[in-house]
């Protein structure tokens, strides 16, 4: 059984442009940490239930729904902020395949921006662009909880984290600031890195 293992971050934490170093060193050093350690923690507690072939469960409350519950939302919590540090350390300039395809979607790269940012402030978890594996295009979900909101068959381009623990240190309650500056630290190499190696799978 695989453990997970945290995942550095590609940058300093306190290279990134309005997004001071504490953010960062909290948000990935103990936050996301968090999440890979109870993915880990819950995958070992499931492991004697699956194997004793006597799991019983109760919709209202048991200790196999606490944990089923707990599973989706520390791994997609562990998923997300992966995709999330990965996107960041760059120049912010729109570039490549993913640029111009936002562009074509949302009628320029500003607009995308306006469209993203928008659900951004609408959502109380995340933001994320995404590829469709279904229908073979990109997609803006939003999520109250990470565990809540996206849908199955697809792939996270642009995480973006709207959560306060993302930003109130930096901008307190300014999400609007913090937002911009999330798009002045997008790596776009990666960007297209991720959404070339996405495209690959289709599901209908
Ligand atoms: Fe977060």
């Amino acid at each position: 059984m695989p453990k997970k293992e945290q995942k550095p971050l590609p940058y300093d934490t306190g290279s990134l442009k309005g997004i001071s170093q504490k953010t960062v060193e909290i948000h990935h050093g103990k936050l996301y940490a968090g999440y890979v350690n109870k993915s880990n923690e819950i995958k070992e507690k499931l492991k004697p239930i699956v194997e004793s072939g006597k799991a019983e469960g109760n919709q209202i409350y048991s200790e196999l729904r606490g944990l089923k519950l707990g599973e989706s939302f520390a791994n997609n919590g562990v998923y997300l902020h992966e995709n999330y540090f990965a996107i960041l350390g760059g120049d912010g300039i729109p570039k490549g395949e993913v640029a111009d395809a936002v562009a074509k979607k949302y009628g320029s790269v500003d607009g995308f921006k306006v469209y993203f940012s928008a659900c951004g402030m609408a959502a109380r978890g995340w933001a994320i662009l995404a590829w469709d594996m279904h229908e073979q295009d990109l997609r803006i979900f939003t999520c109250d909880a990470q565990n809540h909101g996206g849908i199955w068959g697809a792939v996270p381009i642009i995480a973006m984290d709207v959560y306060e623990h993302s930003y109130f240190i930096d901008t307190g309650s300014d999400r609007a600031a913090y937002i911009k500056a999330f798009y002045d630290n997008l790596n776009w190499d990666k960007i297209n890195e991720l959404y070339a190696r996405a495209r690959q799978y289709k599901l209908d």
